[in-house]
């Protein structure tokens, strides 16, 4: 069968897509990036906000023209209360639903499927065989041969940490790591295939460890990917700053391949509101932090996540918000609006802010942040950096598009036709 796979959300399903991607292959199914020809059709999905909720629904909707496909849908929506009913009546074009225990039977399901034509739905909360956290695809991804320069490895799944307004411990599960002995076959691997860069998934990197057998913590791992021959860069998604550790930050200052990049969530800049969202830290804690990464890596940059607009949140505590992106000058930030979700503790208070306020809270804090993103930038100017190449650049073939240390990215005329090798490398000249 020719496979169609499209992919809602954060990393950690962009990971996730790749290994069904290799399970499919390794079953004889191949890849279309013509979603017309494909014979199954596979969603990914995300629930983290309502709206990409509303716009997997759409997405959804709209594949009932492709009457010739399977139609697959998996990933954290699947296992939200009351979205199989619903697919189940009103996206009666659906054939098979998995959950994020279930991942790994895809394969398994879409050869039931064909066979019988009933339709399929494994939503079980149990860590099975298909439970992407046990299961050996990881390294059949790496046999296959992953092109490019970069690849994503995931080395944590679920999230003990039940921040209130979160689905994500609902819908992903609580915290496994996987074994370090795979994470570094798999990485040892990927450098031999000419990977230059991994990226470390997790909901919450620096946790890793704690439920494993062995003493070993995420500075440890990150000590030992540190060694492995061939890699450039490290770089790993997501922290929590309650688990950055001193230990951890010493370990980063002083690994040569660990990128200087820190993105530390903040969510809110009040005590109240830190309070109220099960963070685990204060804004004062916070700001230790941020000061202590800037003694021990002073050439590093800091990202942050915020939400406005969370239940009970005055405007003294927006303030409160504005004041620590004020003080802190974060490089970048990613802000969002808040979004209740359904079964999570922030979703019962009933002082909820109204759209209207949440919608000028959040222009007021991107205006804010631009201006940091900007002066972050502009320190930049006339400088030399090193760049990890990503390939020619979206809207522009004849400009190059790459990444520094920091993960600012840098567009660049290369200085002679660059070509693509087998490896998907870019190389400039003929070799
Ligand atoms: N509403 C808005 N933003 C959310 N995030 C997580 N849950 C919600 C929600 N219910 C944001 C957090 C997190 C990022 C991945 O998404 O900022 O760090
Ligand atoms: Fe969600 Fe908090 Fe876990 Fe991040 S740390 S995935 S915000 S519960």
């Amino acid at each position: 069968m020719r496979y169609f796979i499209t992919t809602f959300g954060c990393q950690m399903n962009e990971s996730d897509t790749v290994l069904l991607g290799s399970m499919l292959q390794e079953v004889g199914h191949q890849e279309t990036l013509d979603i017309n020809t494909a014979d199954l059709i596979v969603v990914n999905t995300c629930c983290i906000r309502q709206s990409a909720e509303n716009k997997i629904l759409g997405y959804l909707g709209n594949l009932k023209h492709y009457k010739q496909a399977i139609i697959a849908v998996c990933g954290c929506m699947m296992q939200k209360d009351g979205i199989v009913e619903k697919l189940l009546k009103s996206y009666r074009n659906i054939d098979i639903i998995l959950g994020t225990f279930s991942t790994a039977k895809l394969p398994m399901y879409v050869e039931q499927f064909a066979a019988t034509s009933q339709k399929i739905i494994d939503v079980a909360e149990e860590y099975a065989e298909g439970d992407l956290a046990n299961t050996n695809v990881h390294e059949l991804k790496i046999q296959q041969g992953q092109r490019g320069h970069s690849a994503q490895v995931s080395i944590i799944y679920g999230c003990n940490n039940y921040c209130s307004y979160c689905i994500v411990p609902y819908v992903r599960g609580r915290e496994r790591s996987r074994q370090p002995e795979l994470i570094m076959r798999d990485i040892r691997q990927l450098a031999k295939n000419g990977i230059k860069e991994v990226q470390l998934l997790g909901q919450n990197v620096n946790s890793y460890g704690h439920d494993l057998k062995e003493k070993m913590d995420f500075a440890d791992l990150l000590t030992q990917v540190n060694r492995v021959e061939g890699l450039k860069r490290i770089r790993y998604m997501t922290s929590h700053p309650r688990d950055f550790s001193d230990k951890l930050i010493k370990t980063i200052a002083s690994l040569d391949k660990v990128c200087q990049h820190f993105h530390l969530p903040l969510q809110a800049g009040s005590n109240k509101i830190l309070s109220l969202m099960n963070r685990g830290y204060t804004r004062e804690e916070y700001f230790d932090l941020v000061n202590k990464i800037r003694i021990f890596c002073p050439h590093s940059t800091i990202t942050t996540d915020i939400i406005v607009g969370f239940p009970n949140e005055t405007a003294a505590d927006f303030a409160d918000t504005m004041e620590m992106v004020e003080k802190i000058k974060f490089d970048m930030a990613y802000t969002f609006v808040y979004s209740p979700r359904s079964g999570t503790p922030a979703a019962q208070i009933s002082d909820q802010v109204t759209i209207v306020e949440k919608k000028m809270r959040l222009q007021s804090l991107q205006e804010l942040q631009n201006s940091f993103s900007l002066q972050s930038n502009t320190k930049l100017l006339g400088q030399m950096v090193t760049v990890m190449v990503e390939g020619p650049s979206k809207n522009n073939p004849n400009v190059f598009s790459g990444r520094t240390d920091g993960n600012k990215i840098v567009l660049f005329k290369p200085l002679c036709a660059p070509k693509i090798t087998a490896r998907g490398y870019f190389r400039p000249g003929n070799n």
